[in-house]
C-alpha cells in the first residue's frame, strides 16, 4: 500500500448501447447484432473481460520468481509475472507515463521493467522504481503510488490456471468453476504428478466474432460436416474405423457422448464414454500420424507390458472443457481466446508436455512428449481450419442485416433428451444446450454493471 493520495481509478466502461439483452437473447436464437455491433463488443470488453474470472496463463509459464508473459484481458495488454517475492500478479503493461508498452517480449525473466520511450522504470511488483532525471519534477511527484502500475486487483489460480478479474464482488475462482472443476481434476490427475506444463503453441486468427469460437467448442452438431476431410484422412491411415472423431458418424444423437452444462458459461462435451475401460485403449483410437511409429516401437520394446500405460498419456484425451469466456481445454491441449475486435480473435492452441517428478514413467517422459507433439499437431494444423473458416463465412453471413437471428434450438422443447442433477445439465452431444445455457450467462454478466476495481496499490 502506497501513500495517501491515490486515487481510484476511473473505470466507467462504454455506454450502455440501450440494447435490451431480454430482447437480444432470447430462449432458442440470439440477435445477430451480439456478433456484429461494436458498441456491444466494448460492453463485453468491461462486463464479459474484466466483470468475470478471464483466463491469462499458466503457472508453468511463471515457474520462478521474475518470470513474466506478456497476454491480454480483453484488450488490456497485460504481463503475469511471479514477482521478486513469489507473488503472482498481473500487471497493465501500460506505461504510467504517457502510455506506452513497457515490456515488449512474450516472456522472459526481469525483475524490473523499463519502458523503451523516455526510461520510467518499474519494480515487477508494479511499483514505480524511479524516474530519469527527477529534478525536473516537484520532489515528492512520484512517491506516493499514483505512477505505479495498474494492476487486476484479483489472481487467483486453479491448479496451474492463472485467472484474473477487475471485479471485487466476483466469487471466489473455485466458487465460480464449480462443477467445471472435476472435469478439469480429471484432465489432469491422468498425468504424473496431476499436472502438466504448457509448451509451446499454434498461432492463429480469424475475422469473426470470439463467440462464434465458444458456440463452436461444445458443438457435436458439425463434426461430421466440417471436418470430413479429416475424417477421411483417419480413415485412409486406418482399416480401423473407431478411430479418431469417427464416433460422430452414423447416429450422433443416440450416442454416447455427453455435453454437460456447469454453470456460470462453462460446459463439458465428454467423450470418454466410446473408451473401453482399460491400458492401450486410448492409444488404440488416436489417429495415426506419419513419424509416430518409431517412438511406438521403441516404448514397446523397452517397457513391455508397461508401454499400453505410457502411451495413453501420449493420446488426447476425448475430453473438451470450455471455461467461459476464453480457455477450452481439449485433448491434450489448451486454446485461449483473444477478442481483437468486433470482428476478430486471436486463438492460440498451446501443447502441454507431461513431467515426471518421481520416476513413475521409468524414462520415457521425452518419448511420451515426442509423441505428445504429434497428436497436438493434428487437430489445430487439420481440424481447426475447418472451423475457422466456418466462423469466418458465418461473419460474413451475419452482415445480412435483415436476416436477424441465429437459432440454437436443436433439441429445444424436447426435454426427454436431458436430465439435470446438481446444478448440471445434460444432453446429447449434437444439441445446442450448452449455447442456450451459456447465453444466459452472457445476458447476466452484461446486465450486472459491475464496479470495476483496478488498482495501482502494491498489496500483498
Ligand atoms: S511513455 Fe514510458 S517513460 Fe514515457
Ligand atoms: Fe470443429
Amino acid at each position: 500500500m502506497m501513500g495517501t493520495r491515490q486515487q481510484p481509478i476511473f473505470a466507467p466502461g462504454p455506454a450502455a448501447p440501450g440494447y435490451d439483452f431480454d430482447a437480444l437473447i432470447r430462449e432458442d436464437k440470439v440477435h445477430r447484432l451480439l456478433y456484429t455491433d461494436p458498441n456491444i463488443f466494448a460492453l463485453e470488453l468491461t462486463r464479459i473481460f474484466g466483470g468475470t474470472w478471464v483466463y491469462l496463463a499458466h503457472e508453468s509459464q511463471v515457474p520462478e520468481p521474475n518470470d513474466f508473459f506478456r497476454t491480454r484481458l480483453g484488450l488490456r495488454p497485460i504481463i503475469v509475472v511471479r514477482d521478486r517475492n513469489g507473488v503472482v500478479r498481473a500487471l497493465y503493461n501500460r506505461c504510467t507515463h504517457r502510455g506506452a508498452t513497457i515490456c515488449r517480449q512474450a516472456r522472459g525473466s526481469a525483475k524490473a521493467f523499463q519502458c523503451p520511450y523516455h526510461g520510467w522504470t518499474y519494480h515487477n511488483t508494479g511499483e514505480l522504481a524511479g524516474v530519469p532525471w527527477p529534478e525536473g519534477y516537484p520532489s515528492d511527484h512520484h512517491a506516493n503510488g499514483e505512477f505505479n502500475l495498474v494492476q487486476v486487483p484479483r489472481v487467483e489460480s486453479y491448479r496451474g490456471f492463472i485467472f484474473g478479474t477487475l471485479n471485487p464482488d466476483a466469487p471466489a475462482l473455485v466458487d465460480h468453476l464449480g462443477p467445471a472443476r472435476r472435469p478439469v481434476d480429471e484432465w489432469l490427475d491422468r498425468n504424473p504428478g496431476g499436472k502438466v506444463v504448457m509448451r509451446e503453441a499454434n498461432r492463429m486468427k480469424f475475422r469473426g466474432n470470439w463467440k462464434l469460437a465458444y458456440d463452436n467448442s461444445g458443438d457435436g452438431y458439425h463434426v461430421v460436416f466440417s471436418h470430413r476431410s479429416l475424417l477421411m484422412m483417419e480413415n485412409r491411415f486406418s482399416d480401423d474405423d473407431g478411430k479418431g472423431m469417427a464416433y460422430y458418424k452414423q447416429q450422433p444423437d443416440a450416442g454416447p457422448i455427453k455435453i454437460h452444462y456447469l454453470g456460470n458459461g462453462h460446459h463439458f462435451k465428454d467423450k470418454r464414454f466410446t473408451l473401453d475401460q482399460r491400458p492401450g485403449a486410448l492409444w488404440e483410437i488416436e489417429g495415426v500420424h506419419p513419424g509416430m511409429e518409431g517412438y511406438e516401437a521403441a516404448l514397446r520394446a523397452e517397457h513391455g507390458d508397461d508401454a499400453d500405460r505410457l502411451l495413453d498419456l501420449a493420446a488426447s484425451v476425448p475430453m473438451n472443457i470450455n471455461i467461459f469466456p476464453n480457455l477450452l481445454i481439449l485433448g491434450n491441449h489448451i486454446q485461449v481466446l483473444e477478442p481483437l475486435s468486433v470482428d476478430e480473435t486471436a486463438t492460440t492452441w498451446y501443447g502441454t508436455a507431461v513431467v515426471d517428478e518421481t520416476g513413475e514413467l521409468n524414462g520415457a517422459a521425452d518419448a511420451i512428449n515426442a509423441l505428445r507433439m504429434r497428436t497436438q499437431e493434428q487437430f489445430p494444423l487439420f481440424g481447426e481450419v475447418d472451423d475457422l473458416t466456418n466462423f469466418e463465412e458465418i461473419q460474413a453471413g451475419l452482415a445480412a442485416e435483415e436476416d436477424e437471428w441465429v437459432y440454437m434450438d436443436r433439441g429445444f422443447g424436447l426435454p426427454e433428451r436431458f436430465s439435470e442433477a446438481d446444478g448440471v445439465i445434460s444432453g446429447p452431444a449434437t444439441d445446442e444446450v450448452f449455447m442456450r445455457e451459456y447465453m444466459k450467462a452472457y445476458k447476466a454478466l452484461m446486465t450486472a454493471a459491475p464496479e470495476l476495481a483496478p488498482t495501482r496499490e502494491v498489496r500483498r
